[in-house]
């Protein structure tokens, strides 16, 4: 029988064990009063607020079922900015809230009889070989999660075998991702308002190894944060060691001035006058960077059919169906819901990505149905990092391979190339 008590003292051991408590105090920001989750007085360290965040998920205290228990986790362990800062979307979170519910206006019309004894997940993208579609979004600031951030993404995914993306604003190089991983990472572009750091940023992903820059285009102007504004104001510790000082009124998406400046990608530049607002952004100046690099060039955030034409009219490599994980415009639009209008209008000419609330194999099966050729997962594995850092991650993942493997074989699918429109309807 379920006993509560033994499974709080189970969960607290295992707490006061995992990797998450080397990395509550090295992230400089320790809860004011306290040592944090591992002090003696508990895993809550004696703060209640936090004993009664982590009791909240002792209800699945030995091991994750499923992507969820990671999110649960996560929130009961992480300072509360930081979480907010991973969980927000814009205004009142609606397009976060939509990419999920998204999902539940597609059904999944199963196959009978189909010999699906043996399960061919593998994708090819871009000439590579995946045994999965899974791949890492770009998240930034990874380190504000697990004290190893974008190591333990890269060499989790890497141990499985998975793409990943990195971020420009990482908390670690491109340079040390690539030489932890097998295939290079994809490089996340912020082009920042300085062209000339722009191209700084592609030739150090040329020089690492990239051969494909992810270009992000929907986030050209800071964004309505208000979770992250709400949870800042909750956070009662002391944050100047890492936060020099608090953002600018101006700034809604919460950016602590000289943010910028301590990521690694940005180290020699001088970026005193430089932001990240590109509101001058346009095909011309896609068409600018296209000149400048051999890399490939996958557009990210296209969220209708003319822009994903257009994509391919200007000679794109490939597109990333995203609204920024809802964090980005409040159009309410999900991704899987703007997917299918790409589909069609890229004809297969340039493979086609999809993010945005994809948490269950289900959701995957759903998205390939469509026409994605593969799709990738931001939060997920940052929870999964929050708790146990690179085992976290790979646990993420081979739970998301797993739920995709029995998908297929309950819908009829023993390949996703045999996937086509049939298996999916919308209610
Ligand atoms: C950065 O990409 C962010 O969404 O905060």
């Amino acid at each position: 029988m379920f006993d509560r008590e033994t499974s709080r003292r189970h969960f607290i051991r295992y707490l006061a064990a995992s990797p998450l408590l080397a990395h509550w105090g090295l992230s400089g920001c320790s809860p004011q009063g306290s040592s944090g989750p591992g002090s003696a007085a508990g895993a809550g360290g004696g703060d209640p607020a936090l004993e009664a965040r982590i009791a909240a998920v002792l209800d699945s205290p030995e091991s994750a079922i499923n992507l969820f228990d990671f999110e649960a986790m996560a929130e009961a362990v992480l300072p509360p900015a930081h979480w907010g800062y991973l969980v927000t979307g814009v205004d009142g979170d609606e397009t976060r809230l939509a990419n999920r519910t998204g999902f539940d206006r597609f059904q999944l019309r199963p196959r009978r009889l189909v010999d699906v004894s043996s399960v061919d997940m593998s994708v090819n993208l871009l000439g590579q070989d995946w045994p999965t579609p899974i791949v890492l979004s770009p998240v930034g600031s990874q380190r504000a999660w697990h004290e190893d951030g974008e190591l333990a993404a890269a060499r989790g995914s890497s141990a499985r075998n998975h793409h990943q993306i990195l971020s420009t604003v990482s908390t670690v190089s491109i340079e040390d991702v690539n030489a932890v991983r097998d295939v290079p990472a994809w490089y996340q572009l912020y082009p920042t308002s300085s062209w000339e750091v722009a191209q700084v940023l592609v030739s150090r992903a040329e020089d690492a190894g990239c051969d494909t820059l992810v270009l992000t285009v929907d986030l050209g102007v800071g964004s309505n944060r208000e979770t992250l504004e709400r949870l800042i104001l909750t956070d009662t510790r002391d944050c100047t060691e890492c936060h020099e000082a608090e953002a600018p009124s101006d700034d809604p998406m919460n950016f602590p001035t000289g943010w910028l400046e301590r990521k690694p990608m940005f180290d020699g530049l001088d970026m005193s006058r430089v932001n990240f607002d590109t509101p001058f952004m346009d095909w011309e100046w896609v068409a600018r960077l296209r000149s400048i690099t051999d890399l490939r060039i996958v557009i990210k955030g296209i969220m209708r059919d003319d822009d994903a034409a257009r994509c391919v009219a200007e000679g794109m490599d490939g597109i990333i169906v995203s609204n920024h994980g809802g964090r980005a415009e409040p159009s309410g639009r999900s991704t899987i819901e703007a997917l299918p209008e790409v589909v069609d209008a890229v004809r297969g000419r340039i493979p086609v990505l999809v993010d945005g609330g994809i948490r269950r194999g289900s959701d995957i099966l759903k998205a390939m149905a469509i026409g994605a050729d593969a799709v990738c997962i931001g939060r997920p594995y940052i929870w999964g990092m929050a708790c146990f850092g690179q085992a976290g991650v790979e646990t993420v993942l081979g739970i998301l391979t797993e739920e995709l493997r029995v998908a297929m074989q309950l819908h009829g699918v023993a390949s996703l190339g045999d996937l086509d429109r049939s298996f999916v309807t919308r209610g």
